[in-house]
């Protein structure tokens, strides 16, 4: 029995809520007190003052399902089956307490275990020097060597224009030939999906460009709960999860056209 759209963020935000994470509130997407953003583009983005120790939260973990605008990837919108402008982002956070080794041993649990995702059909990128992370994802998880690559910044380096940052581990999924060419996450194709975004954040990066070390490490993931779904549901993309489903059909009915019909 799959898990839909709305079954996978509760599930999310239980699992997180298990492992003593504060539940949030997906917060408006005008950000309050940032003038750096204009919209709200990441679930860490309305959480930036807990991540540089400015406030404080119970335990010191949260768990979120963030609605997020991002217009980074504009133009791929409508062109491949994994972009969107808006979109909900999964995440859990950690503001000094749980690092590494939590993030990656629950992130791998909550996708094999309560999703049932295939271990094989997970490919990882790493940040080039983060030895430990690949050392985790290898000896820990079994994840294949093979299976595993080590990136440089522009891959897995996460950052804003401003504010807290980091190196950072992707997990992407197979979800087999028939959804694009390619043979691993680094042909960019819509066979591999880029699921997840674990980010170690380590520095504070300033206005002037700087990166200031920041007292203690934090962990920010997001994972795209449409993204997840599309795997999940296997459904062929984002247009097509369980609730694009019933506007897609709605704006069939208004326009008179097929969806599917022509590219
Ligand atoms: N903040 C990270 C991202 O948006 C998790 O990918």
């Amino acid at each position: 029995n799959k898990l839909d759209l709305n079954e996978i963020r509760t599930a999310f935000l239980d699992f997180y809520e298990e492992r003593k994470h504060t539940r949030l509130k997906s917060f408006s997407l005008v950000p309050k007190d940032d003038a750096s953003l204009f919209l709200i583009n990441a679930g860490m983005a309305p959480l930036k003052a807990y991540f540089l120790g400015e406030k404080k939260m119970e335990n010191n973990r949260a768990v979120s399902s963030q609605r997020c605008v991002r217009t980074q990837d504009i133009e791929s919108v409508g062109k491949t089956d994994r972009h969107a402008t808006y979109f909900e982002m999964l995440g859990d956070f950690s503001f000094g307490d749980y690092f590494k080794n939590e993030a990656i041993h629950w992130a791998f649990e909550f996708l094999t275990k309560v999703i049932g995702l295939e271990k094989d059909r997970l490919w990882i990128t790493v940040y080039k020097d983060d030895e430990e992370a690949f050392r985790i994802w290898t000896e820990e998880m079994g994840i294949a060597p093979d299976h595993m690559f080590k990136l440089g910044k522009e891959d897995n380096f996460w950052e804003l224009d401003q504010g807290p940052c980091g190196p950072c581990s992707e997990i992407h999924y197979d979800r087999g030939e028939k959804y694009g060419e390619g043979t691993s996450p680094l042909d960019n194709s819509d066979r591999f999906m880029e699921i997840w975004n674990l980010v170690f954040t380590q520095f504070d990066k300033k206005s002037d460009g700087t990166y200031e070390p920041l007292a203690n490490p934090n962990i920010d993931t997001g994972m795209g709960l449409e993204r997840i779904a599309v795997v999940v549901e296997d459904v062929a993309n984002i247009f097509e999860v369980s609730t694009f489903r019933p506007l897609r059909d709605k704006i069939e009915t208004l326009s008179g056209k097929k969806y599917g019909q022509s590219a």
